[in-house]
């Protein structure tokens, strides 16, 4: 039970990556919370999880990238678990298209949930776990956030964006007694990458020395490793995770 007592959100924790974790989170005893803004598949989760006790999983709607949604989301799970041990920003979307066809709201809109989403759900959070004193921040960055892709201009910016955050953060955190460290996967099995045509898929997965894609297991297991007291003197990294693409 490596998060035994733990209260941790899960942003987009109501499918694919997040939802990975979420199931990984219980399974090592942490009190979870789904904060996702998709009602109907924040249900489906919770009916489909088996939690010995249901009383260490929540769903909360939310609108990440809605700061008042976001500061109400968390003054719930505080008021309900009594504090917030561990934060996984991992809520995020696409819009992609090329930079000549891209429209002011594919950019806004993916601004929006990947960027000022990760700056509000910390802001609102961050300021519990300089009170106890203790904490582990966790943010979704992207291999794409590292090298720029093609179809992204939206999608890399955040990201990029995402891990300049971080290092602030653990600078800004460290000391307090909080650390703050990013994930950057690559191209994961989730419904995100199904949107991907199969043609530019084909040719990114032969990139891969492995030759497959990751699933969302693996980039939960990180996660977790993250957010456990395993990786206590990390702070401010950047763990990529994608089958070597990036070497
Ligand atoms: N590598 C090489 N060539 C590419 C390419 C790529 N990644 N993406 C597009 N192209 C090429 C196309 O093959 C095409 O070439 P031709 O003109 O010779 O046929 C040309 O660029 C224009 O592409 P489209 O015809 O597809 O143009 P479009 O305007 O209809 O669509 C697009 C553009 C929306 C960007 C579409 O190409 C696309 O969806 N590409 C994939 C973008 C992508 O990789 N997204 C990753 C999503 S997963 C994710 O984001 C998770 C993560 O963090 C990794
Ligand atoms: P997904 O689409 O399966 O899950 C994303 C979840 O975020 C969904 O449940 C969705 O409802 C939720 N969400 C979207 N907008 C929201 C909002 N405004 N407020 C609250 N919740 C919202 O995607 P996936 O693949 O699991 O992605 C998770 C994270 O991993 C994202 O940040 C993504 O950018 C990142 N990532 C994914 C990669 C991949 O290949 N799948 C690669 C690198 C990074």
């Amino acid at each position: 039970m490596r998060l035994a007592g733990k209260t941790a959100i899960i942003t987009g924790g109501a499918s694919g990556i997040g939802y990975a974790a979420v199931k990984r989170f219980l399974s090592e005893g942490a009190k979870v919370v789904i904060a996702d803004y998709n009602e109907a598949a924040g249900s489906q989760a919770l009916q489909q999880l088996e939690v010995d006790d249901e009383e260490r999983v929540l769903f909360i709607q939310v609108d990440v990238s809605n700061p008042e949604s976001v500061e109400r989301m968390i003054e719930a799970v505080v008021s309900t678990f009594g504090g917030i041990d561990i934060l996984i920003n991992n809520a995020g979307i696409t819009q992609d298209a090329m930079l000549t066809k891209m429209s002011i709201d594919q950019w806004k809109s993916v601004i929006g949930v990947n960027l000022n989403g990760v700056f509000y759900c910390t802001r609102f959070a961050a300021p519990y776990m300089v009170q106890q004193g203790k904490g582990k921040i966790i943010n979704t960055s992207s291999i794409v956030g590292v090298q720029g892709n093609i179809g992204q201009t939206n999608y890399a910016a955040t990201k990029a964006g995402v891990i300049g955050m971080t290092k602030t953060w653990a600078r800004e955190l460290g000391f307090k007694g909080i650390c703050v460290n990013a994930v950057a996967p690559g191209y994961i099995h989730t419904s995100m990458v199904d949107k991907v045509p199969e043609k530019v898929l084909e040719k990114m997965v032969e990139k891969v020395p492995l030759r497959r894609l990751g699933t969302p297991e693996e980039i939960a297991n990180a996660y977790l490793f993250l957010a456990s007291d395993e990786s206590d003197y990390i702070n401010g990294a950047t763990i990529e995770i994608n089958g070597g693409l990036s070497i």
